[in-house]
């Protein structure tokens, strides 16, 4: 690929842009903020490591530059402010979907063809905001939150059942938040049933830690994470851009899948070269369906305050 993009050059797209180049996923990453110097310094910095880490991607930084993000093909998307003291969450969505809003017009514009991921919180209202801006079809815009929030759910049972993260799959669905749904029946350690290796209780205890996984981040260093997300949003870009139709938990807008309409939610989907190229709908049982309904309800309330913002 050419030219990939990733706006807002603060933790998690300086780190997202770094894991981009250090795969080589493209030709050239455009690193895009609107606060002078910070991508130009960031870009320059990431760039200085490719003799030492041994990458060809060339590393670009802008100020609000959107011409030399053109003709992308895929965007990522995390610009945006953390809450500030005295800040209503009413404050904090009007405000994000600002920036996302007039980001994606200035995307669209300039790389009319790119699939779009959404990084900005809150994320799932963050992806419609962007969707609806964008006029492309919710195969091309969706957010990334469940590769994420698998990556800490893998983390903290790998530790659990002291086993390498690498042979856990799982899967995680829902919103990006306290509601999301964390699947154990999906989940196992190279294919065995993980409650066939963990008691009950402990698994429990494990979801109930990933379901705040960012805020016990939030608790230790005062501002949400970046490591995680930036990799996670990175991993989604390399399936597209390889079209490697991998199945991650992605947040897309739902017709109808899971018997939920008109609602941006974590399922798993297969990304490809034309972004998400099937949403995966599983036979999931009354309590976990129960689980994901609640999930929908609670970001269509939050997508709710959005429109009565707009
Ligand atoms: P940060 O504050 O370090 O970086 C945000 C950057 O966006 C800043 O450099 C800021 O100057 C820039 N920005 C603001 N308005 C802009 C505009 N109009 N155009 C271009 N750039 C603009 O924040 P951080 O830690 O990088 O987080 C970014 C976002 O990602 C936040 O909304 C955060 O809550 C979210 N996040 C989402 C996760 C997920 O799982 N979906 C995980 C972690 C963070
Ligand atoms: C995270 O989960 C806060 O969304 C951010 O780390």
């Amino acid at each position: 690929m050419k030219r990939i993009t990733v706006i807002g050059a603060g933790n998690v797209g300086a780190t997202c842009a770094n894991v981009i180049a250090h795969k080589e996923l493209a030709s050239e990453v455009v690193l895009l903020d609107i606060k002078e110097g910070i991508a130009e310094g960031k870009a320059l910095d990431i760039w200085q490591t490719s003799s030492i880490n041994n990458f060809n991607t060339r590393v670009v930084g802008v100020t609000n530059d959107y011409s030399r993000t053109e003709g992308s093909g895929v965007v990522v998307i995390t610009s945006g402010i953390p809450r500030k003291p005295g800040m209503s969450r009413d404050d904090l969505i009007k405000t994000n979907a600002g920036i996302v809003k007039s980001v994606v017009d200035q995307v669209v514009k300039f790389s009319p063809d790119a699939i779009i991921i959404i990084v900005s919180n809150p994320l799932d209202v963050m992806t419609y905001a962007a969707h609806t801006a964008s006029g492309k079809s919710s195969n091309k815009v969706f957010g990334m939150a469940g590769v994420l929030d698998t990556g800490r759910y893998k983390a903290f049972l790998a530790e659990a059942l002291d086993v390498s993260p690498k042979d856990i799959s799982a899967l995680l669905m829902g919103g990006h938040g306290d509601t999301m749904v964390p699947l154990p029946r999906y989940t196992t350690v190279s294919g065995i049933p993980v409650l066939d290796l963990i008691d009950a209780d402990k698994l429990d205890a494990i979801v109930e830690r990933t379901k705040k996984g960012g805020g016990e981040l939030v608790n230790l260093m005062g501002t949400s994470a970046w490591y995680a997300p930036g990799a996670s949003a990175a991993l989604m870009v390399e399936s597209i851009v390889k079209d490697q139709n991998r199945v991650f938990p992605v947040c897309a807008k739902l017709d109808g899948e899971y018997g939920l309409s008109d609602v941006y939610l974590g399922v798993p989907v297969k990304l490809g070269k034309e972004g998400i190229e099937e949403i995966i709908t599983l036979d999931l049982d009354n309590d976990e369906m129960k689980l994901l309904s609640d999930s929908s309800d609670a970001v269509k309330s939050v997508m709710a305050v959005y429109d009565s913002l707009k």
